[in-house]
C-alpha cells in the first residue's frame, strides 16, 4: 500500500484517453527511469509551466546496442514513482515493450543528418531506437510541451529536427544540465562508477570550464581548443575517448570559426562507463 496520488498507466489507449480527457496545457517528460535529479528538474519544469503532467518510464530496447547496457540498466520504478509523485506529476506511463512494441521493431523512423556525427557515429542505430520511441510517445501522448535535457545535447537537436521534419504539433524545451557538487553530470550511469571512477570523472566538467574560459577569450580557434581538451582528458587518466569537438549548436558540424553558441561535446568511458557531457563555451 501507499498513499501516492500519482496515477500509473500502462496502456496506450488508456494513456491517449487521459490526455485527450486532461483540462489545460499538458506537459511531457519522456525519461528511462532511475530518475535523479536531472530528470526532476525536467519534470518540476513541466509541472510549472503546465497544468497537467505526464513523465514516462520506458526502457527503450530498440536505442541500444546488443554489446551496451541494456539488462544491467538500472531499474527503481517504486522509488521513481515516488519522487514524480512527490513534485506533483499527475501520470506516470509505464507501458511493457510489447505495448510499444507489438509485433517487435517492424516500423522506425530514419534519424535526421543531425544524428549523423557523434553518438551516431559511435551508436550506430541508437538515434533511429530514440526517433521511434519518441515518435510513438508523443502520438501516445499529445502533448503541448516536452521537456528534454540539455545533457544529451545531440538528441535535443535530432529530437527537434524530427519534430520540424514530420510536422508535429508539440513545443520542445531544453532544461539545463543538472550537476553534482563535484561538477560531474548526473547520470543514471553514475551508479557504475567506482569512488575512484567518479572522481576522475570529475575531470570532464573540470575540462569543459577550461575550454570555455579559453573560448570566451578566443585564445585560440575552436580546433586547437578541443585538441586542447582531449590532451587534458588523457592527462588527467581518461584514456578512452570516443570524441571531443567543438560544434555548431544547430547542424552539429565542427566549427572552424567561433560562433556565438558554440558547443564542446565529449563522450568518453571512466572505468568501463561510457559518460557523455557538453557545455555552451561561447555564450
Ligand atoms: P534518460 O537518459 O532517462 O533521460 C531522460 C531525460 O532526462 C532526457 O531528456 C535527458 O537529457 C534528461 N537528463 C538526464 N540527465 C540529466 C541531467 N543531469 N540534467 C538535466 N537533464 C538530464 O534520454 C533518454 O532517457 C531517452 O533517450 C528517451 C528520450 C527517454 C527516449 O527513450
Amino acid at each position: 500500500m501507499n498513499n501516492r496520488r500519482i496515477q500509473v498507466i500502462d496502456t496506450a489507449v488508456e494513456m491517449r484517453g487521459w490526455v485527450t480527457n486532461a483540462i489545460g496545457r499538458v506537459g511531457l517528460v519522456p525519461t528511462m527511469g532511475a530518475l535523479h535529479e536531472g530528470h526532476l528538474s525536467l519534470a518540476q519544469e513541466s509541472v510549472a509551466a503546465c497544468e497537467n503532467t505526464v513523465a514516462t518510464i520506458f526502457v527503450n530496447p530498440t536505442q541500444f546496442a546488443p554489446d551496451e547496457d541494456l539488462d544491467q540498466y538500472p531499474r527503481t520504478l517504486d522509488a521513481d514513482l515516488n519522487q514524480l509523485d512527490a513534485i506533483g506529476v499527475d501520470v506516470a506511463f509505464v507501458p511493457s515493450v510489447d505495448t510499444m512494441y507489438p509485433n517487435g521493431e517492424e516500423v522506425t523512423i530514419q534519424p535526421p543528418p543531425v544524428a549523423r556525427r557523434w553518438e551516431g557515429a559511435n551508436r550506430p542505430d541508437h538515434f533511429s531506437g530514440v526517433c521511434t520511441i519518441v515518435e510513438k510517445l508523443f502520438r501516445i501522448i499529445p502533448a503541448d510541451i516536452a521537456f528534454f535535457g540539455q545533457k544529451d545535447f545531440q538528441q535535443t537537436r535530432v529530437i527537434m529536427a524530427m519534430v520540424r521534419q514530420l510536422g508535429m504539433d508539440i513545443d520542445l524545451r531544453v532544461c539545463p544540465i543538472v550537476r553534482e557538487p563535484s561538477g560531474l553530470a548526473m547520470s543514471s550511469r553514475n551508479q557504475y562508477l567506482t569512488d575512484p571512477d567518479r572522481e576522475l570523472a570529475t575531470s570532464i566538467h573540470r575540462v569543459l570550464r577550461e575550454a570555455q574560459a579559453a573560448a570566451q577569450v578566443r585564445s585560440s580557434s575552436p580546433q586547437a581548443i578541443a585538441r586542447e581538451a582531449e590532451t587534458k582528458l588523457k592527462d588527467a587518466g581518461i584514456s578512452k575517448i570516443d570524441y571531443v569537438a567543438v560544434v555548431d549548436p544547430d547542424s552539429l558540424e565542427p566549427l572552424d570559426t567561433w560562433h556565438p553558441q558554440s558547443v564542446m561535446v565529449v563522450a568518453a568511458y571512466v572505468g568501463s562507463t561510457r559518460l557523455i557531457d557538453n557545455m555552451f563555451l561561447t555564450s
